[in-house]
């Protein structure tokens, strides 16, 4: 197998993020919650995508491209993301976004607007439409150039999460559950891979925001990953969890997730958004009242970040 370190890599981020115990939800839901604290991966407003880009970008800069492009909803902390990341790096991000959800300058719209990125916003409901754009400018600009899928979430973009499974591994807790939300699939395919090289015995579960079919886009990742890994592993059902938390649609605030998001805020001062994260966390409150949980477990909840969408997506909550 090949090691993550033989991968080129930009650091981006500050890593390992903390694992803190949640004591106030471990008390509810008489079990031991512990958070992992993505949020905190430390440029623009943290969050998971730091880990992928960590490894996308130095792809692009091995391959010499000086515009970067990738795509999203009109909210996507991704998109963003790899806004602030490909600018600071030197190389100049375009967002190609779909012109669904909150369009307005709020949100993440208001921070690439405050770092200056081209937006184009393309009214599809086609991811192939916008690739095909983004090939079509790339050429025009003469320039080299990279494409960066939506989420970040290929194989090479799902080793940032394989490794987050070492550091995991590294952080001196064995956890019996980790819980994470799936909404391109590159986060759950990369710690359900990482979780059968590094975390022997935990359970992964993705927590679906988005209605893809990600009972075949998490193994054929996770496969792919293992591929690029040359890690020889067989993915079996097994290996990952899949729990249906999208409600009435992707970005669209859901009933039981702004309650998980007011609980976590209530009894531990942390905050959730209401398109993965909240989302995400109320699948685990789910498990926990099916009785999923025992009471010596250790349950890791991933705070893949998301923080713009609190202020764009998330309103008039009561
Ligand atoms: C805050 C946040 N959490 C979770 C996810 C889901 O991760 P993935 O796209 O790798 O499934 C995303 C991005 O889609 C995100 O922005």
């Amino acid at each position: 197998m090949r090691t993550l370190n033989s991968f080129p890599r930009v650091s981006l981020g500050i890593f390992p993020t903390p694992i803190q115990k949640l004591e106030n939800i471990s008390k509810k839901l008489h079990t031991n919650v512990f958070i992992k604290r993505d949020d905190l991966t430390g440029l623009g407003l943290g969050g998971n995508k730091i880990r992928k880009l960590e490894f996308l970008l130095a792809d692009a800069k091995k391959r010499g491209a000086q515009v970067v492009f990738t795509t999203g909803g009109a909210q996507s902390n991704h998109a963003m993301l790899t806004a602030a990341a490909a600018g600071k790096l030197g190389m100049k991000p375009i967002l190609i976004l779909k012109k669904r959800g909150v369009t307005e300058r709020v949100g993440n719209q208001l921070l690439e607007h405050l770092m200056g990125t081209e937006v184009i916003l393309m009214d599809t409901d086609d991811y192939a439409d916008i690739y095909e754009e983004m090939d079509r400018i790339g050429l025009s600009l003469g320039v080299g150039y990279y494409k960066i899928p939506c989420g970040g979430s290929n194989a090479l973009g799902s080793l940032g999460y394989v490794d987050c499974a070492r550091e995991i591994s590294e952080q001196g807790t064995r956890f019996d559950h980790l819980v994470c939300a799936e909404g391109s699939g590159g986060t759950m395919a990369g710690l359900a891979l990482g979780a059968k090289l590094f975390l022997p015995g935990t359970k992964v579960h993705g927590m679906m925001v988005d209605n893809d079919p990600f009972d075949q886009i998490t193994p054929a990742l996770m496969r792919e990953a293992a591929a690029l890994l040359e890690a020889e592993v067989g993915i079996d059902p097994e290996d990952y969890h899949l729990m249906d938390l999208c409600g009435p649609g992707y970005a669209i605030p859901s009933r039981e997730g702004n309650d998980a998001i007011a609980l976590m805020a209530r009894e531990e001062g942390l905050f959730l958004d209401p398109v993965y994260t909240g989302k995400a966390f109320a699948g685990l409150l789910k498990m926990a009242e099916e009785g999923a949980f025992r009471e010596t477990d250790n349950v890791l909840f991933l705070h893949s970040g998301g923080a713009g969408g609190i202020f764009a997506v998330l309103r008039n909550i009561d």
